[in-house]
């Protein structure tokens, strides 16, 4: 398994941020969301330091959908990072974080319209438009508001990356956004332009999530750009903000060949700088809005062998106490991870195994086919990169509960989330007596 930020082995034991895996278990048992703080931060740092141009201002947004808490919006705010929210929950998570309104960017397909005035009434900095729809209902509300909302215009320009079809987002017949190919999207820029409360700022694309290819991400940016030299030209708009979306690649397993992060953000304004400066474009401001990238590989999640069990048919399972509540990308995505026997980390593989979750359901499956030393009932068992969506997708299928989320850095572990118990499984249910 490939290891992540300061996460080591010492004495067969696997630790992250100074504390063992067996300790961690111990004080807050399992199945459990570790983070490696010093990680995460580093990786903020990295993106923070690298996006930077001296012709425009740059932005990193934090796509919160990949993970949000209080903490990780706490920890997102003292970075000085942008944060992109999705939800009327989303957006409550983060106000009720202290994260500055001014530096939330609001998306979504089909916002409902309380979550418009939630977004109004907290004076939430930009507003992503999807569709002409919204946009008359948004108009409306900042009406009756009387005041006025920066807004983006969430386009598709057409990119075909390659990833899963469920994480493609920018193909000409997504749910997200409107197509640059289709000649009304110069009616609803526009429309946005010529609106009293409406301040059109610009576009935002976003062309799907686990992208490897560097090309894929530089035919974005060209496309939009050539779009925006379009609208300025023809319609005498001027286009000052583009948000290039997120979904830079990461390591799950050793298919995944992530591009350097650094060297590709300078590579990307470059780019964008001097096209902008060759074409006399309006641009001021960059926005890229990672998620994945972000917080993947500085999360993992540690469980607890209960039974093994060999089939007639000779396979050989391992059942840990989590699964598919924890982590439904395996069941959703055909998603890989690595994993290890966090208490037998030097000992030499020996049998091949499946890592099977508790719920019922036969395509609970964490891991196939892993070759592992044998395995014990009570041994550990610990995840690798299940940082982003993971938390924030999970469930309580069988009335599960959800795991408890630690912090760790430097020896030290922090309860950010704690397990759900089995009263909160019942908390919304009303006892009806007819
Ligand atoms: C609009 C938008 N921005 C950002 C992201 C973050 O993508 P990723 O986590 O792959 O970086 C997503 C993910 O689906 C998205 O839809």
């Amino acid at each position: 398994m490939k290891l992540f930020g300061t996460m080591k082995i010492s004495d067969n034991m696997v630790e992250v941020g100074g504390v063992s895996a067996q300790s961690l278990a111990e004080e807050y048992g399992t199945p459990l969301y570790i983070i490696d703080e010093e990680q995460f931060k580093n990786t903020i740092a990295d993106f923070k330091y690298n996006f930077l141009s001296n012709q425009l201002k740059t932005n990193v947004i934090y796509a919160s959908k990949a993970l949000l808490n209080l903490y990780v919006a706490n920890i997102i705010d003292e970075s000085g990072l942008s944060l992109d929210v999705v939800s009327g929950g989303e957006l409550y998570t983060a106000l009720k974080a202290g994260f500055p309104a001014e530096r939330i960017f609001f998306h979504g397909n089909n916002k409902l319209v309380k979550e418009l005035q939630m977004a109004i009434e907290s004076n939430v900095g930009t507003i992503i438009v999807d569709n002409e729809l919204e946009i008359e209902i948004l108009s409306d509300l900042l009406k009756d508001y009387k005041k006025s909302q920066r807004v983006l215009l969430r386009v598709n320009p057409g990119i075909d990356a390659h990833t899963h079809e469920y994480i493609k987002t920018s193909k000409n017949d997504s749910k997200f956004g409107v197509s640059i190919f289709d000649e009304d999207t110069i009616e609803i820029i526009k429309r946005i332009h010529d609106d009293e409360y409406l301040e059109f700022k610009g576009l935002h694309c976003h062309i799907g999530s686990q992208i490897f290819q560097e090309d894929s991400f530089l035919k974005e940016s060209e496309t939009m750009l050539e779009y925006i030299s379009r609208i300025e030209k023809e319609e005498n708009i001027h286009v000052e903000e583009l948000n290039l979306g997120g979904g830079f690649g990461v390591y799950y397993t050793e298919e995944d060949k992530p591009f350097s992060i650094s060297e590709f953000l300078k590579k990307l304004v470059k780019f964008i700088e001097d096209y902008s400066k060759n074409n006399g474009l309006h641009l001021k401001q960059i926005d890229i809005e990672p998620g994945r990238s972000l917080i993947n590989n500085s999360g993992s999640t540690l469980y607890t062998i209960g039974g093994i069990k060999r089939t007639f048919g000779g396979k050989n399972y391992i059942f840990v106490d989590g699964g598919m509540t924890d982590n439904i990308r395996p069941a959703l995505y055909q998603a890989e991870y690595e994993g290890i026997i966090a208490n037998k980390a030097e000992e030499k593989p020996a049998v091949k195994y499946t890592i099977a979750g508790k719920c019922c359901e036969s395509g609970d499956l964490l891991i196939k086919d892993i070759m592992l030393p044998k395995a014990g009932r009570n041994d550990l068992f610990l995840i690798n990169s299940t940082g982003a969506y993971n938390y924030s997708m999970s469930s309580n299928y069988n009335r599960i509960e959800k795991p408890a989320m630690v912090f760790v850095m430097n020896g030290e572990s922090k309860l950010a989330v704690r397990r759900e118990e089995y009263k909160d499984l019942i908390a919304n249910d009303i006892v009806i007596n007819d």
